[in-house]
This record gives structure tokens, sequence and C-alpha cells, in this order.
């Protein structure tokens, strides 16, 4: 049986995340500059999305570019957002294709001029994209999220649109920048790293996490169903006990 006849698609999770880690040792270990392995990672990128929508995954949500690599080399960042910019033109095809609607979090504004509108205009062109919603994490960190989440309900209850007795968990879902999506049941991570990195800390309170060695530029489908078969074999309690689960 193929690894895609193994993914039980009556329990799938709605909703994965990925950090698309391991670029720079790709192309390390060929002897190449960092941006060489950026620039493979899109393949990678198309992979993910294309395997997860053919499944019937609701969205998928790819980090591409945390707070924290500001740190980086500058040259390097040009080249990624190049790169971006780059990418977001040539792959409209494969969006459209796929019925896949672009989204984006983070605090897209600072990526710069072209990124931001080549972002927005993809963003416009998908909008009726109905069988997955791609959403790039850009600028984005977990913390940041929250911090945004907890000043517009300062805001309001500046305003007195929200009295603050009454915030709780459900307020903080609203103003954050997946709402309206499920949380994440499946994180995945490549290259062999063990960390969040400060992605959707909020929304992956309770995910699935899953790491696997490979560097993002190789990763395909069969890694993204190797991903998905681990997923389904583990038992999601939510703090009962299993007995509680199998009664049902
Ligand atoms: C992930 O690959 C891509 C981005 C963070 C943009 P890295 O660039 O972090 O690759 P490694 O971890 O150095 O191998
Ligand atoms: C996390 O990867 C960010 C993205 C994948 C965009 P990094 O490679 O930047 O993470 P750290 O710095 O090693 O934790
Ligand atoms: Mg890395």
């Amino acid at each position: 049986m193929s690894l895609k006849e193994q993914v039980d698609i009556t329990k799938l999770p709605k909703h994965i995340g990925i950090i698309m880690d391991g670029n720079g040792r790709w192309a390390k270990r060929r002897g190449k500059i960092r941006i060489f392995g950026h620039e493979n990672g899109v393949r990678a990128v198309r992979e993910a999305a294309e395997g997860s929508a053919e499944l019937g995954v609701d969205y998928l949500t790819l980090y591409a570019f945390s707070s924290e690599n500001w740190r980086r080399p500058q040259k390097e960042i040009q080249a990624l957002m190049n790169l971006l910019v780059r990418t977001v033109k040539r792959e409209m095809k494969t969006l459209h294709d796929n019925d896949i609607r672009l989204n984006t979090i983070g605090d897209i504004g600072k990526l710069g001029k072209d990124a931001s509108n080549s972002l927005q205009k993809a963003m416009e062109e998908t909008h009726d994209h109905k069988r997955m919603v791609l959403t790039l994490a850009l600028n984005y960190s977990g913390r940041w999220d929250i911090a945004m989440a907890a000043r517009q309900i300062a805001d309001k209850a500046r305003s007195g649109e929200i009295n603050p007795d009454d915030v709780n968990a459900d307020t903080i879902e609203h103003f954050i920048s997946t709402s309206g999506m499920p949380d994440p049941e499946l994180l995945i991570r490549t290259s062999g790293e063990h960390r969040l990195s400060n992605f959707l800390l909020w929304q992956l309170a309770y995910s699935e996490l899953y790491f696997c060695n490979t560097l993002w530029p190789d990763f395909n489908r069969e890694n993204l169903y190797q991903a998905l078969i681990d997923y389904q074999s583990r038992e999601r309690r939510f703090g009962q006990i299993s007995e509680q689960l199998n009664n049902k």
C-alpha cells in the first residue's frame, strides 16, 4: 500500500502548520550560498500546498519569515524578499489551478512595498478560491500576535465596547491573526530542530508536534503523508483519559 493510501482521509487535520526549516544547511551541503537553498525551497512549498489541497486539508499555514529573521545578514534578507515577490507572481497559476486562496499573517506592512503589494494583489485575485486557505506567516511571531490581540482588546475596553471582566480565551481568539480558522491539529517542523521559534504560540496549545530530519528543500508529498500517518496514530486526549474517549 502506498503512503498516500495509508492516510485516512476521514481523519485529516483541518489545519496543518509547517515550520519550513533547513534551507541554509541544504545549500551548504552542496557548497552553495544560503539563498540557493531558499530558491529550492519553493518546490517544497508547492508539494506541501498541492499535497494538502488534494487530500482535503482546509488550512495550511507556512512559517516563511519570522520577526527574528530580520537579524540575518542584510544580503540574505534582501534575497528572501526578492524571492518572495518573484514566487508569488510565478505561482499564481498553482493557486488558480488548485483553487487555493492566499492569506497572510504577520506585520506585512514592514516587508517593503514590492512584497506587500504583490501579496495584496495575489490575495485579491485568489479571494474566491474555495478548496484550501494557504496562509504565509511573514514578519510573524507568536508573541507579536498575542500582543496585538491584547492591544486591540485594551482599545475596545477603553472605548467601552468590551467590559474587562468579560475578557477570556474566546476574546483572544476573536482578535488573534488566525481568527476564524481552527487551531492547527498538526504542526510539522523539518530539519531536525525541536523548537517552535515563536510560531503560533497561542494556536499550538494542543497541536500534535511532528519533527522530521528532512531539510525543507527535500520535503515532498511523501513526507507530508508520513507526518499525517504519524498524526493519525496518536490519541488526542485533551486532558481526559483514554477510557473516556473509547467509551464515546
Ligand atoms: C528556513 O531555512 C527558511 C527561513 C527561515 C527563511 P533556514 O534559512 O533557517 O535554514 P537553516 O536552518 O539555516 O539550515
Ligand atoms: C524559523 O526558522 C522561522 C522560519 C521557518 C521562517 P529559523 O531557522 O529562523 O529558526 P531558529 O532561529 O533556528 O530558531
Ligand atoms: Mg533555520
